[in-house]
């Protein structure tokens, strides 16, 4: 099994060395084969080779069974190109391109529950290759000397019914509860999308789905996120609201995603390059290693080694062991080596 990583920027390398080894442990553990390549993006490529995605890297990966990637994009360097040229666009989007579903889980587990902090267990749906990012027409033009900007949001049924049909299927295997979220009372685009829900709900008479307008899902997330399984919303609101669960689960340093449904699914942490921290060996490791479970499960079709991934990470956490964004009373502050040695360790216990 071939796998892609691709480092880039910022805290990516350092997070991503912690996801490489739990995979070459469960690898031992279980006696799977991991072949990985590394490769440059964002601006660790533009350095070497004068582009944030190379046509050379664009290629590999299409030859690979999964891509991880750690980071892209640095803000103060990022502001010096135009908008197209920047990593976020010309390597993210482009390697997300034909994975049309993000999965992005939102986890507390108990052992880090605290009062007023409940523990958080949902699964979010984004849809990930149309609305407002993608297609249709988007720039500038000026009319009578005022200069206007315009992104269109744009969706088709098949669209909504594909990513609907995944959520509906992962709604199965939980606990059969989803939530579809839009801007009905004011956007075509979530108009259609109801609709489009509704319909495909009749396939899965079992799970119960509601629909909620997405300014007043945002506080209840927060409110009440007992009360949630999976949500199933279109990519704009997609972004916002899993930030929005890093408040749920603690810290954005522990949330993993994972981009499928085309041919090569794209795996990456979803806290982003955080030069800030980068260098230190304190960022938190663990949306990194999750995200190698979630290629593991869905890029390579490795439920057992993607739960004992998973498993790794939970007994660390419940021993005790924190980085500094997640620190608590009675824990024990360790940087992302470490982190990443303690979770090597379980797994090989395992
Ligand atoms: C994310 C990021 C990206 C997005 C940006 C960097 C293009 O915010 O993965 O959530 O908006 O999808
Ligand atoms: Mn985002």
């Amino acid at each position: 099994m071939k796998v892609a990583v691709l480092p880039g920027d910022g805290i990516g390398a350092e997070v991503t060395n912690q996801a490489v080894k739990a995979l070459r442990a469960v690898g031992r553990r279980l006696g799977l084969a991991f072949e990985t390549t590394e490769m440059p993006v964002g601006w660790s490529a533009i350095d070497e080779c004068g582009q944030a995605l190379p046509p050379f890297v664009r290629e590999a990966c299409r030859q690979h069974d999964a891509i991880f990637l750690g980071a892209v994009g640095l803000p103060d360097r990022d502001r010096t190109l135009p908008q197209e040229q920047r990593p976020e666009r010309a390597a993210l989007l482009a390697l997300r391109e034909g994975n049309f579903a993000n999965l992005r889980p939102i986890w507390l587990p108990p052992c880090m529950a605290q009062p007023g902090h409940p523990a958080a267990d949902m699964l979010i749906f984004r849809e990930l290759n149309a609305g407002i990012y993608m297609g249709g027409d988007r720039g500038r033009r000026q009319t009578d000397g005022i200069v206007e900007a315009f992104d269109t949001m744009r969706y088709s049924v098949p669209e909504i019914e594909r990513i609907a049909h995944l959520a509906f299927q992962a709604a199965m295997e939980r606990r059969k509860q989803l939530c579809s979220i839009d801007k009905a009372n004011i956007l075509a685009t979530s108009a259609l999308w109801r609709e489009t829900v509704e319909t495909v709900s009749t396939q899965y008479p079992e799970v119960s789905v509601r629909h909620h307008l997405v300014d007043s899902a945002a506080p209840a997330m927060i409110q009440h996120p007992e009360q949630f399984d999976v949500l199933l919303t279109e990519n704009l609101f997609g972004d916002i609201l899993s930030d929005l669960g890093g408040v749920l689960a603690g810290s954005l340093g522990m949330l993993p995603t994972a981009s499928i449904g085309g041919d090569v699914g794209l795996f990456e942490p979803a806290h982003g390059s955080a030069p800030d921290i980068m260098g230190r060996d304190i960022a938190n490791p663990i949306a990194a290693i999750l995200t190698m479970a979630m290629l593991l499960e869905y890029g390579l079709d490795l439920g057992p080694a993607a739960h004992a991934v998973r498993r790794g990470v939970l007994a660390v956490l419940e021993a005790g062991s924190r980085t500094v964004d997640i620190m608590a009373d009675g824990c024990t502050q360790v940087g992302t080596t470490q982190f990443g040695d303690l979770v090597v360790e379980q797994i090989e216990r395992s």
